[in-house]
């Protein structure tokens, strides 16, 4: 079978090959009569639009095809390794021990220069700590009251439903405190900034010692390589030992960023681990719903997809009829 559709292919290209040389002796032939007329301009024409076709092609890439960046590598600053964070499986909850510690370096560090102007003290109860210590916490600082019968405002000591307080009484201050920088709320700034989790852990983690030969860093700023621009207003505030865990953890640099990422993470989506177990719950129901409906699918075609269709044609009359004449006449009637 092989070897004789191979030898049909052989033939096929003898002849193919026999026709192209009796065309190219017709051209040549065809040629040799009209000898130089227009050859120039032939060869001028696809000169010209092959380069035509060429300069287009550049063109639109130079327009299109380059990938265009917003600002320089050195601009975006240094992309974040990725960590295996546990809490950001699909199947994990925080992990309320990290909270409880993340929250202990917030107060401990952040807290003096950054507000966590979202968060109620109500909110931290159940979560990482017992009411009690959440009252204790909230009576800590004063708040206003409301105005009393002579108009007159007064302090009283915080409540459960208070929000934890700003450490600068308004932004000029922040600034004023901070060589002109805002320390920025940290609420939602897992989830304000490129990278999450990823990137507020390598900022902590990843101040030099000493910053790289030939990097500039402006008077009054510090060299970060994972911040935008690589000169941060924040200096290095995490250092090995510098809160005392009630639990136990060692206090390094890195548990520390790791305890208050997670923390800052709960603090942008407390909603999180209702979320996830919210959306275990469908995909447990709806596939239990959606295998339903397949059976219940079937159930009402099977009448449908079992039925045999037969096409019985009606017995023709006549003389047309073909078997009219012969012994199968009797038998169709
Ligand atoms: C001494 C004051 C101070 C302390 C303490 C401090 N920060 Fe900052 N932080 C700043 C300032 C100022 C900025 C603004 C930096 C800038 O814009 O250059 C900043 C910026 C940030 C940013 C935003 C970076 C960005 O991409 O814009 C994050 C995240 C951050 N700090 C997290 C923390 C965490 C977490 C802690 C506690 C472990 C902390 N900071 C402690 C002063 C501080």
């Amino acid at each position: 079978m092989l070897a004789r559709s191979s030898l049909r292919a052989t033939r096929a290209l003898g002849a193919a090959k026999s026709g192209a040389t009796k065309t190219a002796q017709r051209n040549a032939s065809s040629q040799s009569s009209s000898e130089s007329t227009g050859s120039w301009k032939d060869t001028a024409l696809l000169g010209s639009s092959t380069a035509f076709a060429i300069g287009s092609v550049g063109w639109y890439y130079y327009q299109f095809g380059r990938p265009a960046y917003a600002m320089t590598v050195q601009e975006e600053g240094l992309h974040p390794a990725k960590y295996p964070w546990e809490h950001e499986k699909l199947y994990k909850t925080f992990d309320h021990g990290t909270l409880r510690r993340g929250f202990q370096v917030y107060r401990e560090v952040c807290s003096s220069c950054h507000s966590l102007s979202r968060i109620p003290y109500r909110t931290l109860v159940g979560n990482m700590m017992t009411v009690d210590e959440a009252k204790g916490l909230a009576e800590e600082h004063e708040y206003d009251t409301e105005p009393n019968d002579e108009g007159e405002i007064e302090k009283r000591p915080g409540k459960l439903s208070d929000y934890i307080p700003n450490p600068y009484k308004n932004d000029e201050a922040a600034r004023a405190a901070n060589n002109g920088a805002l320390p920025p709320d940290l609420s939602l700034m897992v989830k304000a900034r490129h990278g999450g989790c990823n990137y507020i852990f390598s900022l902590l983690t990843g101040y030099p010692e000493e910053p790289p030969a030939g990097a500039v860093v402006a008077s009054g700023l510090n060299f970060n390589p994972y911040f935008p621009g690589t000169g941060i207003a924040m200096a290095r505030v995490l250092y090995d030992g510098l809160v005392d865990y009630e639990d136990g953890t060692k206090a390094t640099t890195s548990q520390m960023a790791k305890d208050v990422v997670e923390f800052l993470n709960w603090s942008a989506e407390p909603e999180m681990d209702d979320r996830k177990r919210m959306g275990w719950k469908v995909m447990a129901i709806g596939g239990v719903l959606f295998a339903i409906s397949i059976w219940v699918k079937r159930y009402k075609w099977v009448n449908v997809k079992t039925r045999r269709l037969l096409y019985d044609p009606p017995p023709m009359k006549g003389p047309n009829r073909p078997d009219n004449v012969t012994v199968g006449s009797s038998f169709r009637k």
